[in-house]
């Protein structure tokens, strides 16, 4: 991607990855973790840092100011079904989540959505699975075409005039 198109979707430095959980999706996170990292990426541990209950909220916030403040490139969260973090994470300004359990949708949500924060559901794939997805999703860049510009900028949009904070 062009650095203009950069500077407008807001992205921090690449191969900086900020990975967050709540007890659903400890053990997957870390699991994928070690395999981000062996990937060639920085992996930005954002917790939970242990498999007792918590909240899924606090881990899409975390991960979500780390994107905001340009210090990750992209996010992933992982929850139970990931629906939850999915929900929490798309509340935070510029943050473009989405839950991908399959590899089309997680490529083609970074070309043509800017998705920036993968979300995934620990109790829904396995692990396998789950690598190839963030693969296909780490691999991917946004198609900088006019069409894709139009509808992001729409999104904007509706941040500008429906979020009140933030
Ligand atoms: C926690 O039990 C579970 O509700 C959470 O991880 C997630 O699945 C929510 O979407």
């Amino acid at each position: 991607m062009e650095s203009r198109g950069k500077e407008r979707l807001n992205m921090g430095p690449k191969k900086k990855i900020a990975i967050g959980a709540d007890h659903g999706g400890y053990h997957l996170k870390n699991a994928l973790s070690g395999f981000i990292r062996q990937s060639g990426y920085e992996v930005i541990d954002m917790g939970a840092f242990s498999n007792e209950p918590s909240d899924y909220p606090d881990y899409a916030r975390l991960v979500a100011e780390k994107i905001q403040s340009r210090e990750a490139w992209r996010g992933i969260l992982i929850c139970g079904s990931g629906v939850g973090a999915s929900v929490a994470a798309n509340k935070l300004r510029g943050m473009r989540a989405a839950v991908c359990h399959d590899t089309y949708s997680a490529r083609q949500g970074v070309e043509d959505d800017a998705m920036n924060i993968l979300c995934l559901g620990a109790r829904v794939i396995g692990e396998e699975l789950a690598k190839e997805i963030v693969i296909s999703y780490l691999r991917a860049e946004f198609k900088d075409l006019e069409r894709y510009r139009r509808r992001l900028s729409k999104i904007k949009e509706l941040e500008r005039r429906w979020m009140t904070s933030g």
